[in-house]
């Protein structure tokens, strides 16, 4: 296994059910998955989730994260606010893609209350296929990149 195929989860707890689909499926797939949890579904603070799946890709440990909750969108505002992370909330797989191909994301979130299990394994596969094209995107990622404290 390359380090390439390492990455890490995380959820609240809106969305431990889908975590774990999405955990399943890309494992299946051979992806080493580095599952921080939470494990119960005790009502927990998704900021925290999202910070440390994000530090782990920041990190370089991870190389990709996918993280979850009921919409999707708390969880990616905590992550963003990590230097060194480009998270989008999907609900499409087009958007899957292009955030990878346009935006080179490095971090997935997903809606566990906004899209059903299926929808979000598709969105997951999009996003885990496409690749950064570079050229003239490299130049707006980097003025992303410069934004940051
Ligand atoms: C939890 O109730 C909910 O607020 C959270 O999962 C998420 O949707 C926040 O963005």
């Amino acid at each position: 296994m390359t380090a390439s195929k390492r990455i890490v989860l995380s959820s609240d707890h809106a969305a431990i059910r889908h975590r774990q689909a999405v955990a399943a499926h890309i494992a299946a797939k051979g992806w080493e998955v580095v599952d921080i949890g939470p494990t119960t579904a005790e009502s927990t603070h998704y900021p925290k989730h999202g910070e440390a799946a994000a530090q782990r890709v920041a990190s370089g440990d991870c190389q990709l994260g996918i993280i979850l909750c009921g919409t999707g969108q708390g969880i990616m505002m905590a992550a963003n606010k990590v230097n060194g992370i480009r998270c989008g909330v999907c609900t499409d797989t087009f958007s899957a893609r292009m955030i990878r191909e346009h935006n080179d994301a490095n971090m997935l979130s997903l809606g566990a209350r906004v899209v059903g299990e299926g929808l979000a394994l598709d969105i997951v596969d999009a996003f885990l296929a496409a690749r950064f094209e570079g050229g003239r995107h490299a130049t707006r990622v980097e003025m992303i990149k410069a934004l940051e404290g």
